[in-house]
């Protein structure tokens, strides 16, 4: 038994654009954001326990675990997943705390996993980190989810969003204009995504690019021949959201806020339209916060099937609503010897 006294820390994240894009092979802009998952506790024996501040019963979990899917109560599935992929040569007990909001689409689950692996001793590259992490979320909750989430909480950087390309997982740190705030509001719907179609919709998208190649740089043109209308959809979403990915980045260099809001409010319309994943609730609330003076732009973000819509806009505009969140660092480890 070691005895090093470990703490975790993992943020949560908010995607600014390029929603299903992910496991397309594709481009987005999120950021880690200042709500965060903390694991704190000490190394040793042959069960990881933890305690949550946020849930009634604790996890308890053999180094050994099966089928991380299967674990009670739910919540413990995803560090359940960890340690099906990781392996840990040592048990934890320690505590959970977390200031993300859960089912919220700012990747509670994916802060949880990173803060788990760090503190369970993951050592090792922040892509390996995250294609881990990853793996134990697809365990834990059976979605074929993409890598972005996991990606950003590791990568992110106070003051910037990333530009990830997701097809070799390069990261390209933006500064963020000092002059906006970047504000979640929750559309009052959780998201479910275990029981959502999110695997439909990369089922759809895969036959997409079985037909035409790989949807990352597709012309439009390439997309019309598709003749399934509803595979013709989801790629054009895929296509489109690419190209807005591109001109947001730009804007956003550039200060160019209010082009930056218009695609943001285009990628709205797209995962609406398109890509099928939004709701009157999230339509309603992207409506009313566009109309609100000093809104930029405002779009679902995440996965969608509920959740929350991301908004950027001038210093106050929102004052009183939702999240306001300011782009974090990424996960971080201190270990003491004990
Ligand atoms: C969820 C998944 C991500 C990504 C988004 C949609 O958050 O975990 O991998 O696919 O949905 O952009």
């Amino acid at each position: 038994m070691s005895g090093q006294v470990v703490s975790a820390r993992a943020p949560g994240r908010v995607n600014l654009i390029g929603d299903h894009t992910d496991y397309a092979g594709g481009l987005a802009v999120p950021m880690a954001i200042d709500l965060e998952t903390v694991v704190a506790g000490r190394r040793g024996g042959d069960r990881v326990r933890l305690r949550s501040t946020s849930e009634p019963e604790p996890a308890d979990i053999p180094l050994d675990v099966g089928d991380p899917s299967t674990v009670e109560p739910p919540w413990a599935r995803y560090p359940a997943g960890v340690v099906a992929e990781l392996r840990p040569a040592e048990g934890f007990t320690g505590e959970v705390r977390s200031t993300v909001p859960p089912g919220s689409g700012l990747s509670s689950s994916a802060a949880l996993e990173v803060a788990v692996a760090l503190a369970l001793g993951f050592e090792g590259e922040a892509v390996s980190l995250a294609r881990l992490c990853q793996r134990a979320e697809q365990r834990a909750s059976g979605v074929p989810s993409g890598i972005m989430d996991q990606l950003t909480s590791i990568r992110g950087r106070a003051g910037h969003a990333l530009l990830i390309d997701f097809t070799n997982l390069e990261v390209v740190e933006i500064p963020l204009p000092r002059d906006i705030e970047v504000v979640v509001v929750h559309s009052g719907r959780p998201r479910a995504l275990a029981s959502s179609a999110y695997a439909e919709r990369r089922r759809d998208v895969e036959a997409a690019a079985n037909e035409i190649g790989p949807l990352r740089d597709r012309p439009a043109s390439d997309v019309d021949t598709l003749v399934d209308p509803v595979v013709r959809r989801r790629a054009r979403h895929v296509v489109t959201e690419n190209a807005r990915v591109r001109a947001f980045s730009e804007a956003l260099r550039d200060g160019d806020l209010v082009h930056a809001g218009a695609l943001m409010v285009e990628s709205h319309a797209s995962l609406r339209d398109d890509f099928e994943v939004s709701t009157p609730e999230l339509d309603a609330l992207v409506a009313r916060l566009v109309a609100t003076p000093g809104v930029f732009g405002a779009r679902l973000t995440g996965a969608g099937f509920g959740g929350c819509v991301v908004a950027i806009c001038e210093p106050g505009a929102l004052a009183g609503e939702g999240w306001h969140v300011r782009a974090s660092d990424g996960a971080t480890v201190t270990v003491d010897p004990g």
